[in-house]
């Protein structure tokens, strides 16, 4: 078996993937003593949804990830949601002896005693051997609210103004925000949300967190992320909005209008994600699920379901006269870079492919292009004579689109092959675009981070080939830089340590 591990049709080569089996949501990522910890929604017995456990890995370098033992299992009290993990420095919980160690706050999923009510509460654990093991606390749970069927997904951070611990919980249409001395005792602080953003599914996995604004550490805003569920009326399933506003240690406010909404990512395959606790570089890195609850239990995988996005550090920008959250792929992920083409100034003409000689299946692509007189520009990735990924700009509706439609097997559910768009307006004459192409995925990063889209794709092993295109006119390359990528497992982990 270890001898084929990593290497399956469709298997992410530079993303996270648990070494067999589903996974979904990432859950208590912490940075402790020189590890980042991602931990993961986990089905250790099937590939597809069912009883959850924490999965868990550990890296150096947010590329390279060690597999560990599974983290938490269901226990009396149900099984293991999704939730986070915070380093209590100053021993806050006493489960430390004075030291620091490491404690997850997480939902327990079962039902109510004789019915079949859901029941979510949230409970602890500790960690004195950095996430090695962990012991459950005994008063588990250690907040519940029984009016409330969907409660779930803690997200806890340190708020140094109050120095209090706060945790944001999804509630169905709202966030609830709890805080706590000890991480054993929660009282209830605020809600927001009931009539603000999207209300398209329920809401789940909330992140919190304070970022600069164009890099001003005296002018701060707080983020808040939040994802909604599937809705089957609406094509684009799950997906993750944000909001930018205050917050004083008790209650969020909204700084856009009720009806504003800020989609994290305009593709289709980026649902729960939230961000590294505990990080001491100052970066804020975010990390999503490359999924959709749309077909996530369906997609054409074999011994293993789903994988993470590339990490990303989060920024808050001004564009317009308007703050965004901008997104960058951490840098660490140049390590794989491999030189393959590089030009600069070029007039792409229509019919002309400047990469015809360029194949491959692990790229990253790095363009600027000066909006011409044609209509449409951009790349076609994995081609062959049935498949094409089109990743492409068009000047006339100032849109930036991934179609997938001819992009492989699509037929697992009516709303994967598709053509999906979303308004880019050039900055300054110009669109940059930054891809990462894997085995089963494209990642999208437009005009330094303003705008990301991440999608999923299934295409034929041998589908290879790479196009630079223009049509309806020629488009200036500005410059172009195509890196294959290597893969992750090139040297190859030991059967010991991928715990298979
Ligand atoms: C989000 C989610 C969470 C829940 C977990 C269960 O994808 O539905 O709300 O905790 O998955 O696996």
């Amino acid at each position: 078996m270890i001898k084929e591990a990593f290497k399956e049709v469709f298997r992410p080569q530079f993303h996270f993937t648990p070494a067999a089996n589903w996974m979904n949501d990432p859950n208590g990522m912490v940075y402790y003593q020189g590890e980042y910890h991602l931990c993961y929604q986990y089905h250790p017995n099937g590939t597809t949804w069912g009883p959850m456990h924490w999965g868990h890995a550990v890296s150096k370098d947010l590329v390279h990830w060690e597999h560990l033992p599974v983290a938490l299992e269901p226990d009396e009290n149900g099984f293991v949601f999704s939730g986070s993990v915070v380093v209590d420095y100053h021993d806050t919980s006493g489960f430390f002896s004075g030291g620091s160690g490491l404690v997850a706050i997480f939902t327990h999923a079962d039902t109510y005693p004789n019915s079949e009510t859901p029941r979510q509460r949230q409970s602890i654990a500790y960690s004195l051997d950095k996430g090695r093991t962990w012991e459950k606390y005994e008063g588990n749970p250690v907040l519940s609210d029984e009016e409330i069927i969907d409660f779930r997904d803690p997200k806890v951070i340190w708020h140094e103004g109050t120095k209090k611990w706060t945790l944001v919980l999804a509630a169905g249409d709202h966030i609830r925000i709890y805080l706590s001395s000890n991480l054993k005792e929660w009282s209830f602080a605020s809600q927001f949300g009931k009539d603000e953003g999207s209300h398209d599914g329920v809401w789940e996995c909330p992140d919190l967190f304070e970022l600069p604004v164009d890099g001003d550490e005296e002018y701060k805003k707080w983020v808040l992320i939040v994802s909604l569920g599937d809705n089957p009326n609406i094509p684009e399933g799950s997906r993750t909005q944000y909001f930018i506003g205050d917050f004083d240690g008790e209650t969020y406010s909204n700084d856009h209008s009720k009806d504003t909404i800020l989609w994290l990512d305009h593709g289709r395959d980026n649902y729960a994600g939230v961000t590294w606790s505990d990080m001491t570089d100052g970066r804020r890195v975010f990390i999503g699920w490359m999924s959709n609850w749309k077909y996530a239990n369906v997609t054409p995988t074999s011994t293993w379901r789903s994988a993470m996005t590339i990490p990303r550090t989060l920024s808050l920008s001004t564009f317009a006269d308007d703050v965004r959250l901008t997104q960058q792929p951490v840098e660490e992920i140049r390590s794989l870079r491999q030189e393959k083409y590089k030009c600069q100034d070029r007039q792409i003409e229509p019919g002309q492919n400047l990469l015809s000689d360029v194949e491959g299946d692990l790229f990253e692509i790095v363009a600027e292009f000066e909006v011409g007189n044609a209509s449409e520009f951009g790349f076609k990735l994995r081609k062959s004579a049935e498949e094409e990924t089109v990743v492409g700009y068009n000047a006339l509706d100032s849109t930036l689109y991934i179609d997938r439609e001819r992009s492989g097997i699509v037929d697992f559910n009516p709303a994967f092959g598709c053509m999906h768009d979303t308004q880019l307006r050039p900055d300054n004459r110009r669109i940059q675009m930054q891809i990462f192409l894997d085995w089963s995925s494209i990642e999208v990063f437009a005009n330094k981070g303003k705008l990301v889209m991440t999608d999923l794709i299934f295409p034929d092993s041998k589908s290879q080939g790479l196009e630079l295109f223009s049509v309806g006119g020629s488009t200036r390359l500005i410059r172009l830089e195509v890196y294959t990528l290597e893969s992750i497992y090139k040297s190859r982990q030991s059967s010991k340590e991928l715990h298979i």
